[in-house]
């Protein structure tokens, strides 16, 4: 693979001050993007997604490692760099005062973009974005996804090869979320290297054709989404809320089918109920033996589902927690 972005043993340490100490944020990250990839970094907050993203587009200064976006160091050549990178941050920064279109064609004159240029390609991705009515109005008077569409439009003005989105779908409604999801299948369909943050599973599930799950700023696993699932012990996953007077998790893991218990830790602990993930590989009869097993511990059910696995799975798998949405 002839990668578009390179990140190599990647670390970023803030320092501590008198009152806080150090953080590691990112220790040792490695990955590559090829062109035209929907790339993704999964994790919980404090991760350090954000940080990963910083050292990219030359906001935050790695402690050590390298990042080379189309073969530049983005810390030796950082202009040319920039001109190549996009990013939609997960905080939006628009300018109050500036209308919609002049967010666009602003952001275009920084990157010396000639006014007839500047003009033509705000149209179009005015256009592109469904934006064209709103063009005349104040960024801040539009609703959560719209504000997105128009931080996409203005990354895309210096027409980049890689577009960075940081948790692009963060406090929309599923409807707008659902709508960001048509856009970023748009533009990659249309051969953009587009690589995300999410803590949203099934997004990254959606469109992610390779994923990082990160924690604690290192890669726990990095595949397509499919490969991770399929990688899980058993290939099923029986879900149970429990309640029960004696331990049952030490029953159920003793069942033939049973590769693993894991106890999550999250949801369904209301009224003493605890919820168990069980990978199994469903053999005759599994089922029936794990309800067994709970009744015959006096245990109470609440839930039970049998289902393939889901990037939720694999996530637990890899850290015994919920990742919480
Ligand atoms: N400027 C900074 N100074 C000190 N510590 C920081 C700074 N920025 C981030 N951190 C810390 O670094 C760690 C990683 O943060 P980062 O923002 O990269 O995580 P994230 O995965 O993006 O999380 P979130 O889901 O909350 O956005 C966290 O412990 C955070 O508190
Ligand atoms: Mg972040």
């Amino acid at each position: 693979m002839s990668a578009i972005l390179a990140v190599e043993d990647l670390v970023k340490t803030y320092r501590g001050t008198r009152k806080t100490p150090a953080v590691e944020a990112v220790r040792g990250v490695s990955f590559e993007v090829a062109p035209g990839e929907f790339f993704g970094l999964l994790g919980p907050n404090g991760a350090g997604k954000s940080t990963t993203l910083g050292c990219i587009t030359t906001l935050v200064r790695p402690t050590a490692g390298r990042v080379t976006v189309d073969g530049i160091d983005v810390m030796r050549r950082p202009t040319e760099a920039k001109r190549r990178i996009a990013v939609v941050p997960q905080t939006r920064n628009l300018d109050r005062d500036l209308t919609v279109r002049e967010v666009l064609t602003f952001h275009a004159a920084y990157f010396g973009l000639r006014k007839a240029e500047r003009e033509s390609r705000a149209d179009r991705l005015l256009a592109e974005m469904q934006l064209t009515e709103k063009a005349g109005v104040k960024p801040l008077t539009l609703s959560g996804g719209l504000q997105q569409r128009l931080l996409i439009a203005r990354a895309l003005m210096h027409d980049p090869k890689v577009l960075l989105l940081d948790e692009p779908t963060i406090g929309l409604d599923p409807q707008a979320r659902r709508l960001l999801w048509e856009t970023l299948s748009r533009l990659h369909d249309g051969g953009l290297t587009l690589i995300m943050t999410t803590h949203y599973m099934e997004e990254a599930d959606r469109l992610c054709q390779r994923l990082a799950i990160i924690d604690h700023g290192r890669i726990l696993q990095l595949d397509r989404p499919a490969a991770l699932k399929k990688a899980l012990p058993g290939g099923r996953i029986l879900d149970l809320w429990v309640r029960s007077p004696e331990p049952i998790a030490p029953r159920l893991e003793a069942l033939p089918g049973v590769l693993r218990v894991e106890k999550v830790t999250g949801t369904g602990q209301e009224d003493g109920f605890e919820r168990l993930r069980l990978f199994v590989d469903p053999k005759d009869g599994l089922l029936d033996r794990a309800l067994q097993a709970v009744q015959g511990a006096g245990g109470d059910l609440q839930h039970v589902s049998l289902t393939q696995p889901s990037l939720e799975d694999v996530y637990i798998h890899l850290t015994g927690k919920e990742l919480r949405e």
